[in-house]
């Protein structure tokens, strides 16, 4: 058996396109356009392609863009002040800081500083908390993308035994959160976890996320399982290679073989990150307007 690619960049492109449809339709009702904040310090170069990314994302989705790009030695002051700037601005129906700061900054003080109802990447605390109790809120992109790519697939989860390796508060927590919401048996595995291959064996479901390269093995998975790749792992530069090969946290060759359907990297979960970001800032967009949130977003 060769598992089901799960084709995340297609389902991906799917929803932007659903998203842009609605952006239109918001810029109707509310006169004016969706607005995404996005706050760069310093320069890291996988920051600075992240957030070049979402600037045209935004764009193309219909949506304004407000970039801020500050010096990596930007103070804590002036950078909760740009938050409360953005708190306060109408145009701005959602905040991103993009993470990791720079050590001098306490990440953690910032996201505290965004207001919850902005806060579309779902890291504030009342977001947290809002998932966890089950209210509606913020969900953290990732993990909400990897939940759309899953119930697309397999439907109704009721019942399913899944298996979320890695327990950060970014994608292993909410990610557990969701899938109990939706009634699978769920188990947080992490790198303490007695056994990890027997309790993947569990799983009708395997959500890898914790960033080292192919750990996880075909002989782990139950027959037929579905495997959703959060990983993103660049192996060193094979002979003649100028930069490594990106891999998953799964070892996709070898799980092909036992797995009914698998996500790729790349071209899987990374695509559905900045979808689902956009489709969060629409959503962000409608409640600060005081309009209903249409249904299919
Ligand atoms: N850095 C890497 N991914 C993300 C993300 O989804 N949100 C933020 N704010 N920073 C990131």
């Amino acid at each position: 058996m060769t598992a089901e690619r799960i084709d995340g960049k297609a389902f991906a492109a799917l929803l932007r396109e659903r998203v842009g449809a609605l952006a239109t339709q918001f810029e109707h009702k509310a006169g004016r356009k969706a607005g995404l904040a996005v706050v760069l310090v310093g320069e890291d170069p996988a920051s600075q392609v992240y957030v070049r990314s979402k600037h045209k994302a935004t764009v193309a989705a219909g949506m304004e863009s407000f970039e801020h790009r500050l010096p990596a030695d930007t103070s804590e002051a002036d950078l909760l002040a740009l938050v409360e700037q953005l708190n306060a601005d109408e145009a701005v129906d959602g905040i991103l800081v993009q993470l990791p700061l720079p050590g001098h900054l306490d990440d953690q003080a910032v996201i505290a500083a965004i207001s919850p109802d902005k806060d579309v990447d779902g890291f504030h605390v009342t977001n947290a908390g809002r998932l966890a109790v089950g209210q509606s809120g913020f969900v953290p992109c990732t993990p909400l993308g990897c939940m759309m790519l899953l119930t697309d697939r397999l439907g109704d989860l009721s019942g399913l035994e899944a298996v979320v390796i890695g327990r950060s508060n970014i994608v292993g927590k909410p990610m557990a959160q969701l899938l109990l919401d939706a009634n699978a048996t769920v188990t947080i595995a992490h790198s303490r976890t007695k056994d990890l291959p027997g309790v993947v064996k569990r799983a009708d479901i395997v959500v890898a996320a914790v960033g080292r390269a192919e750990m996880v093995k075909a002989e782990w998975l139950k027959d037929g399982a579905t495997v959703i790749d959060v990983g993103i792992n660049r192996l060193p530069p094979a002979e003649g290679e100028e930069k490594g090969r990106l891999v998953g946290d799964v070892d996709y060759a070898g799980a092909e073989g036992v797995a009914s359907a698998i996500t790729p990297v790349p071209g899987g979960v990374g695509p559905m990150t900045i979808a689902v970001l956009l489709r969060n800032t629409l959503v962000a967009a409608y409640r600060n307007a005081g309009l209903a949130v249409p249904e299919i977003l």
